[in-house]
């Protein structure tokens, strides 16, 4: 018997939920869900999937339902996790879990209420690059980690063509959610104090209210100390849609990532665009299926569902990486160090 699975947004990356699940042989994709009911049905129809809704209430009357991927804005996750976990549904969430600690509150307490399984995706703890990373930190080999520095950096495409919703996000809540949970999930401990600084420019001249950059330091427990940048406006000729560098220093070792510029791949065409290091590890083609890390997160979920375990990644990681990105806001906007209780 397979567990019938819904995905509720199906956007950019909705449709990756749609791609890791089908390929799952425990699972069947029963329906899908989106505001917007064309593109419900269409995606169905594509997809060769059975239903097609577009309000939630409907979705999670249907009994066929029995867990739900969560794939709408950051902004509009709240009000769908507490009707999927309130309904009794497993549920698989994007990050960030919410936009508030309130909301990441009400919906832990909801869950609390539940036996389901119920996880965020921060993928990075599936790419193999930051696994072996996280390894050498963890079999002792670099001595107790140190400092930090991580980039998680879009071409301005993102805000300005991917996402209409770019302006009522942050590039914090959008990749730097990622950002500060592979962080932590490193050093294994929590951010402790923070202190950040934007730049608001080039996406305010383009009509997108949102800020370019965020530089910020975090404090962790014990001493570490971690520098995460994330911005929102590389051109768009660089060759890869995402710059991600990370090195951790301990007291006996080091680690150096380079996961988007390590040039196993170049390509160059007589194109306008010129050359492009194409992604090889969070979601490349393969044969004409989708293959990476990203589905893994998914499919992890999806087998805890199925054989009844507790999923590596819980609501509380979520409420801790909105803890520390509403402090990284904070202490932006005020130009003070934020601590984090
Ligand atoms: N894990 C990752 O690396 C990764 C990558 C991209 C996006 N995301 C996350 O996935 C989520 C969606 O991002 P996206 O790029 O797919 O956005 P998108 O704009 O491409 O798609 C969002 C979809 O949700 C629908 N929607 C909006 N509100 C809804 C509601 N209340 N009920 C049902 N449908 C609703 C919209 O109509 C749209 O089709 C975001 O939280 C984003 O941060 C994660």
């Amino acid at each position: 018997m397979s567990v019938g699975f819904a995905v509720v947004g199906l956007g950019n990356w909705g449709l990756m939920h749609l791609a890791a699940l089908r390929s799952h042989p425990g699972v069947e994709v029963v329906a899908v869900c989106d505001a917007d009911g064309d593109r419900a049905k269409r995606t169905a129809k594509e997809h060769g999937i059975a239903k097609a809704y577009d309000r939630i209430e409907d979705l999670l009357s249907d009994p066929d339902v029995e867990a739900v991927s969560v794939v709408t804005p950051d902004f509009a996750h709240t009000d769908v996790a507490l009707a999927v976990i309130e309904s009794g549904r497993h549920m698989l969430i994007e990050k960030p879990l919410a936009t508030t600690l309130a909301d990441c509150e009400r919906i832990i307490a909801a869950a609390e209420k539940s036996d389901r399984r119920f996880m965020v995706d921060f993928h990075n703890r599936w790419s193999p690059i930051f696994v072996r990373a996280k390894e050498a930190i963890d079999d002792g080999r670099m001595g107790d980690p140190q400092m930090a520095y991580l980039r998680l950096n879009d071409q301005i495409s993102v805000p300005t063509e991917m996402l209409p919703w770019a302006g009522r996000s942050t590039v914090t809540w959008f990749v730097g959610t990622h950002a500060v949970d592979t962080v932590r999930w490193l050093f294994g401990r929590e951010v402790r104090r923070v202190y950040a600084v934007k730049r608001s420019r080039v996406l305010k001249s383009r009509g997108i209210d949102t800020p370019d950059f965020f530089q910020s330091t975090l404090e962790l427990d014990g001493g570490g100390v971690a520098v995460v940048e994330n911005c929102w406006i590389l051109p768009n000729s660089t060759p890869n849609l995402i710059d991600l560098k990370c090195e951790v220093i301990g007291t006996e070792g080091a680690v150096y990532i380079d996961a988007s510029h390590h040039r196993a791949l170049e390509r160059y065409t007589s194109q306008p665009e010129g050359g492009e290091y194409p992604d090889l590890f969070v979601c490349p083609k393969v044969h004409g299926q989708i293959k990476g890390f990203a589905l893994e997160s998914i499919r992890h979920f999806a087998n805890c569902v199925v054989e009844g375990r507790e999923p590596m990644v819980t609501l509380s990681d979520g409420l801790e990486v909105t803890r520390v990105i509403l402090a990284i806001h904070e202490s932006a906007e005020t130009g003070r160090a934020v601590d984090l209780a």
